[in-house]
Protein backbone atom coordinates (compact mmCIF):
# COMPACT_ATOMS: atom_id res chain seq x y z
CA UNK A 1 0.00 0.00 0.00
CA UNK A 2 1.52 3.11 -0.75
CA UNK A 3 0.58 6.81 0.96
CA UNK A 4 2.06 9.84 0.17
CA UNK A 5 3.54 11.84 3.13
CA UNK A 6 1.94 14.61 4.66
CA UNK A 7 4.70 16.91 2.65
CA UNK A 8 3.39 15.46 -0.67
CA UNK A 9 2.98 19.09 -2.19
CA UNK A 10 5.90 18.19 -4.20
CA UNK A 11 4.30 15.02 -5.73
CA UNK A 12 5.34 11.38 -5.64
CA UNK A 13 6.37 9.41 -8.16
CA UNK A 14 9.74 8.04 -7.11
CA UNK A 15 10.65 6.26 -9.44
CA UNK A 16 10.76 8.82 -12.10
CA UNK A 17 13.02 11.10 -9.77
CA UNK A 18 15.40 7.94 -9.19
CA UNK A 19 15.09 7.93 -12.94
CA UNK A 20 16.59 11.56 -13.17
CA UNK A 21 18.00 12.02 -9.87
CA UNK A 22 22.20 12.75 -10.39
CA UNK A 23 22.66 11.84 -6.33
CA UNK A 24 20.84 9.54 -4.44
CA UNK A 25 21.40 8.63 -1.06
CA UNK A 26 20.16 5.98 0.67
CA UNK A 27 19.85 4.94 4.36
CA UNK A 28 18.91 1.49 5.94
CA UNK A 29 17.54 -0.13 8.83
CA UNK A 30 17.54 -3.37 10.18
CA UNK A 31 14.27 -4.19 8.25
CA UNK A 32 16.02 -4.41 4.95
CA UNK A 33 17.52 -7.38 6.51
CA UNK A 34 14.36 -8.19 7.92
CA UNK A 35 13.48 -11.34 5.39
CA UNK A 36 17.07 -12.44 4.99
CA UNK A 37 15.71 -14.21 8.72
CA UNK A 38 18.31 -11.25 10.20
CA UNK A 39 15.94 -10.44 13.55
CA UNK A 40 14.97 -6.76 14.12
CA UNK A 41 15.65 -4.84 17.33
CA UNK A 42 12.09 -3.27 17.46
CA UNK A 43 10.06 -5.92 15.69
CA UNK A 44 8.19 -8.59 17.27
CA UNK A 45 10.81 -10.89 17.19
CA UNK A 46 13.14 -7.73 17.52
CA UNK A 47 16.43 -8.68 19.44
CA UNK A 48 15.49 -6.04 22.00
CA UNK A 49 12.90 -8.49 22.88
CA UNK A 50 15.70 -10.63 24.06
CA UNK A 51 17.07 -8.49 27.35
CA UNK A 52 20.34 -9.69 27.16
CA UNK A 53 21.41 -7.12 24.40
CA UNK A 54 20.51 -4.38 26.75
CA UNK A 55 22.82 -5.84 28.83
CA UNK A 56 25.39 -7.68 26.54
CA UNK A 57 25.74 -5.24 23.81
CA UNK A 58 27.46 -2.39 26.11
CA UNK A 59 31.12 -1.38 27.08
CA UNK A 60 30.28 -2.20 30.28
CA UNK A 61 29.52 -5.79 29.50
CA UNK A 62 32.57 -5.71 27.47
CA UNK A 63 34.87 -4.59 30.84
CA UNK A 64 32.50 -6.59 33.30
CA UNK A 65 31.74 -9.94 31.55
CA UNK A 66 33.96 -10.15 28.06
CA UNK A 67 33.05 -13.83 27.88
CA UNK A 68 29.55 -13.29 27.65
CA UNK A 69 29.47 -10.36 25.97
CA UNK A 70 31.70 -11.95 22.76
CA UNK A 71 29.71 -15.06 23.58
CA UNK A 72 26.28 -13.19 22.59
CA UNK A 73 28.60 -11.40 19.87
CA UNK A 74 29.79 -14.47 18.15
CA UNK A 75 26.12 -16.43 18.40
CA UNK A 76 24.88 -13.37 16.42
CA UNK A 77 27.63 -13.19 13.88
CA UNK A 78 26.84 -16.91 13.47
CA UNK A 79 23.03 -16.01 13.06
CA UNK A 80 24.21 -13.51 10.41
CA UNK A 81 26.21 -15.97 8.16
CA UNK A 82 23.86 -17.89 7.84
CA UNK A 83 21.42 -15.01 6.79
CA UNK A 84 21.88 -14.17 2.50
CA UNK A 85 21.42 -11.09 0.99
CA UNK A 86 17.33 -10.48 0.13
CA UNK A 87 16.20 -8.80 -2.93
CA UNK A 88 16.06 -5.59 -1.13
CA UNK A 89 19.71 -5.52 -0.48
CA UNK A 90 20.18 -6.30 -4.67
CA UNK A 91 17.37 -3.60 -5.92
CA UNK A 92 19.66 -1.23 -3.53
CA UNK A 93 23.00 -2.45 -5.55
CA UNK A 94 21.44 -1.90 -8.77
CA UNK A 95 20.52 1.73 -8.00
CA UNK A 96 24.15 2.29 -7.60
CA UNK A 97 24.94 0.88 -11.18
CA UNK A 98 22.04 3.13 -12.84
CA UNK A 99 22.27 6.44 -10.95
CA UNK A 100 25.71 8.96 -11.78
CA UNK A 101 25.99 9.33 -7.88
CA UNK A 102 25.50 7.27 -5.47
CA UNK A 103 25.86 6.92 -1.67
CA UNK A 104 24.17 3.92 0.54
CA UNK A 105 23.92 4.64 4.75
CA UNK A 106 23.64 1.62 6.84
CA UNK A 107 22.89 1.45 10.30
CA UNK A 108 23.26 -2.37 10.19
CA UNK A 109 26.04 -3.79 11.09
CA UNK A 110 25.28 -7.51 9.29
CA UNK A 111 27.41 -7.19 6.09
CA UNK A 112 24.70 -7.97 3.84
CA UNK A 113 24.50 -4.50 1.11
CA UNK A 114 28.17 -4.95 0.60
CA UNK A 115 27.45 -8.96 -0.01
CA UNK A 116 24.86 -8.46 -2.57
CA UNK A 117 27.51 -6.04 -4.83
CA UNK A 118 26.92 -2.55 -3.53
CA UNK A 119 30.33 -1.06 -3.10
CA UNK A 120 31.70 2.06 -0.85
CA UNK A 121 28.62 1.38 1.86
CA UNK A 122 29.03 3.52 4.82
CA UNK A 123 28.64 1.68 7.82
CA UNK A 124 27.64 3.81 10.82
CA UNK A 125 27.25 1.41 12.95
CA UNK A 126 30.51 -0.53 12.41
CA UNK A 127 30.18 -4.22 11.23
CA UNK A 128 29.83 -7.59 13.41
CA UNK A 129 32.27 -9.46 11.06
CA UNK A 130 35.31 -7.40 12.48
CA UNK A 131 36.90 -6.80 15.72
CA UNK A 132 38.81 -3.15 16.78
CA UNK A 133 41.44 -3.57 19.62
CA UNK A 134 41.52 -1.23 22.24
CA UNK A 135 44.77 -1.07 22.46
CA UNK A 136 46.45 0.27 19.58
CA UNK A 137 43.50 0.54 17.37
CA UNK A 138 43.89 -2.44 14.52
CA UNK A 139 40.76 -3.96 12.93
CA UNK A 140 40.87 -7.26 11.45
CA UNK A 141 38.30 -9.94 10.64
CA UNK A 142 36.57 -12.39 12.49
CA UNK A 143 36.06 -15.85 11.39
CA UNK A 144 35.34 -18.76 13.16
CA UNK A 145 36.61 -17.17 16.53
CA UNK A 146 34.83 -18.42 20.07
CA UNK A 147 36.15 -16.29 22.88
CA UNK A 148 37.45 -13.13 23.72
CA UNK A 149 39.54 -12.04 20.72
CA UNK A 150 42.80 -11.18 21.54
CA UNK A 151 45.09 -8.63 19.23
CA UNK A 152 47.70 -10.28 17.77
CA UNK A 153 49.93 -6.99 17.28
CA UNK A 154 49.75 -5.99 20.87
CA UNK A 155 48.44 -8.58 23.06
CA UNK A 156 45.26 -6.37 24.21
CA UNK A 157 41.57 -7.72 24.23
CA UNK A 158 39.81 -6.35 20.88
CA UNK A 159 36.29 -5.97 20.80
CA UNK A 160 33.64 -6.09 18.21
CA UNK A 161 33.99 -3.40 15.50
CA UNK A 162 30.49 -2.26 16.42
CA UNK A 163 29.00 1.03 18.22
CA UNK A 164 27.80 -0.52 21.25
CA UNK A 165 24.36 1.15 23.71
CA UNK A 166 25.40 4.61 24.30
CA UNK A 167 28.49 5.23 22.22
CA UNK A 168 29.05 7.80 19.64
CA UNK A 169 29.20 6.99 16.56
CA UNK A 170 32.89 8.19 14.16
CA UNK A 171 32.56 11.69 13.84
CA UNK A 172 34.14 11.18 10.04
CA UNK A 173 31.38 8.57 9.55
CA UNK A 174 28.93 11.04 10.63
CA UNK A 175 30.63 13.87 8.68
CA UNK A 176 30.25 11.56 5.53
CA UNK A 177 26.77 10.82 6.31
CA UNK A 178 25.56 14.29 6.60
CA UNK A 179 27.03 15.49 3.53
CA UNK A 180 25.52 12.49 1.19
CA UNK A 181 22.12 13.62 3.06
CA UNK A 182 22.97 17.81 2.56
CA UNK A 183 24.13 16.94 -1.43
CA UNK A 184 21.22 14.22 -3.02
CA UNK A 185 18.52 14.89 -5.09
CA UNK A 186 16.59 11.79 -3.64
CA UNK A 187 17.18 10.09 -0.05
CA UNK A 188 15.63 6.79 0.38
CA UNK A 189 14.68 5.70 3.69
CA UNK A 190 14.17 1.86 4.03
CA UNK A 191 13.43 -0.35 6.77
CA UNK A 192 14.27 1.82 9.96
CA UNK A 193 12.02 2.71 12.71
CA UNK A 194 14.08 6.12 12.56
CA UNK A 195 14.21 6.81 15.84
CA UNK A 196 17.84 6.39 16.80
CA UNK A 197 20.20 9.30 16.17
CA UNK A 198 22.32 10.70 14.51
CA UNK A 199 21.23 8.18 11.66
CA UNK A 200 16.98 9.28 12.16
CA UNK A 201 18.06 13.10 11.97
CA UNK A 202 19.31 12.55 7.97
CA UNK A 203 16.15 13.12 6.35
CA UNK A 204 15.64 15.93 7.58
CA UNK A 205 18.82 17.01 6.13
CA UNK A 206 18.44 15.94 3.36
CA UNK A 207 14.90 17.06 3.10
CA UNK A 208 16.24 20.63 3.90
CA UNK A 209 18.54 20.90 1.58
CA UNK A 210 15.73 20.29 -1.54
CA UNK A 211 15.96 16.20 -1.58
CA UNK A 212 12.93 14.63 -2.66
CA UNK A 213 12.58 12.04 0.72
CA UNK A 214 10.84 8.83 0.31
CA UNK A 215 10.63 6.06 3.31
CA UNK A 216 9.84 2.46 2.27
CA UNK A 217 8.93 0.73 5.69
CA UNK A 218 6.42 -2.57 6.23
CA UNK A 219 4.68 0.34 9.24
CA UNK A 220 4.26 4.06 9.49
CA UNK A 221 7.15 5.23 11.40
CA UNK A 222 7.99 9.32 12.34
CA UNK A 223 10.32 9.24 9.04
CA UNK A 224 6.98 8.66 7.44
CA UNK A 225 5.75 12.16 8.48
CA UNK A 226 8.43 13.99 6.69
CA UNK A 227 8.62 12.04 3.68
CA UNK A 228 7.51 13.25 0.05
CA UNK A 229 6.12 9.76 -0.23
CA UNK A 230 6.64 6.65 2.07
CA UNK A 231 5.41 3.26 1.12
CA UNK A 232 4.18 0.64 3.76
CA UNK A 233 5.30 -2.59 2.53
CA UNK A 234 7.96 -5.07 2.58
CA UNK A 235 11.25 -3.82 1.08
CA UNK A 236 12.02 -6.70 -0.29
CA UNK A 237 9.07 -6.64 -2.61
CA UNK A 238 8.48 -2.30 -2.85
CA UNK A 239 12.01 -1.79 -4.14
CA UNK A 240 12.51 -4.65 -7.15
CA UNK A 241 9.20 -3.35 -7.96
CA UNK A 242 10.30 0.55 -7.77
CA UNK A 243 13.81 -0.53 -9.66
CA UNK A 244 11.85 -2.73 -12.13
CA UNK A 245 9.74 0.96 -12.79
CA UNK A 246 12.32 2.77 -13.04
CA UNK A 247 14.86 1.26 -15.35
CA UNK A 248 13.09 -2.22 -16.57
CA UNK A 249 12.91 -5.58 -15.31
P1 LIG B 1 14.35 -1.37 14.20
O1 LIG B 1 14.13 -2.78 14.60
O2 LIG B 1 14.23 -0.28 15.23
O3 LIG B 1 13.33 -0.97 13.02
C1 LIG B 1 13.19 -1.82 11.91
C2 LIG B 1 12.05 -1.26 11.07
O4 LIG B 1 11.93 -2.08 9.90
C3 LIG B 1 10.70 -1.31 11.78
O5 LIG B 1 10.06 -0.05 11.62
C4 LIG B 1 9.93 -2.42 11.05
O6 LIG B 1 8.55 -2.12 10.94
C5 LIG B 1 10.57 -2.38 9.69
N1 LIG B 1 10.55 -3.67 8.98
C6 LIG B 1 10.68 -4.90 9.49
N2 LIG B 1 10.68 -5.82 8.50
C7 LIG B 1 10.55 -5.12 7.33
C8 LIG B 1 10.48 -5.47 5.96
N3 LIG B 1 10.55 -6.76 5.57
N4 LIG B 1 10.35 -4.49 5.02
C9 LIG B 1 10.29 -3.18 5.40
N5 LIG B 1 10.34 -2.77 6.69
C10 LIG B 1 10.48 -3.74 7.63
O7 LIG B 1 15.79 -1.30 13.52
P2 LIG B 1 16.61 0.02 13.15
O8 LIG B 1 15.71 1.16 12.83
O9 LIG B 1 17.61 -0.37 12.14
O10 LIG B 1 21.85 0.43 16.80
O11 LIG B 1 17.37 0.33 14.54
C11 LIG B 1 18.31 1.38 14.56
C12 LIG B 1 19.37 1.03 15.54
O12 LIG B 1 18.79 0.70 16.82
C13 LIG B 1 20.19 -0.20 15.20
O13 LIG B 1 21.18 0.05 14.23
C14 LIG B 1 20.82 -0.52 16.55
C15 LIG B 1 19.64 -0.27 17.48
O14 LIG B 1 20.07 0.30 18.69
C16 LIG B 1 23.04 -0.05 17.29
O15 LIG B 1 23.24 -1.23 17.39
C17 LIG B 1 24.03 0.99 17.62
ZN1 LIG C 1 46.37 -4.11 19.56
Amino acid sequence: MRTSGAASERGGDLAGRLRSAQRVTVLTGAGVSAESGVPTFRGKDGLWRDRRVHELATPRALLEEPDLAWEWYHWRRGLVNLAAPNSAHYALARIQDEVPSFCLLTQNVDGLHSRAGSRNVVELHGNIHRARCEGCGCVVPLAGEQGVPRCSTCGSAMRPDVVLFGESLDEGVVRTAVSAAAECDVFLVVGTSGVVYPAAALPGIARESGAFVAVVNAEPTPLSEVADESFVGLCGEVLPALVAQAWGP
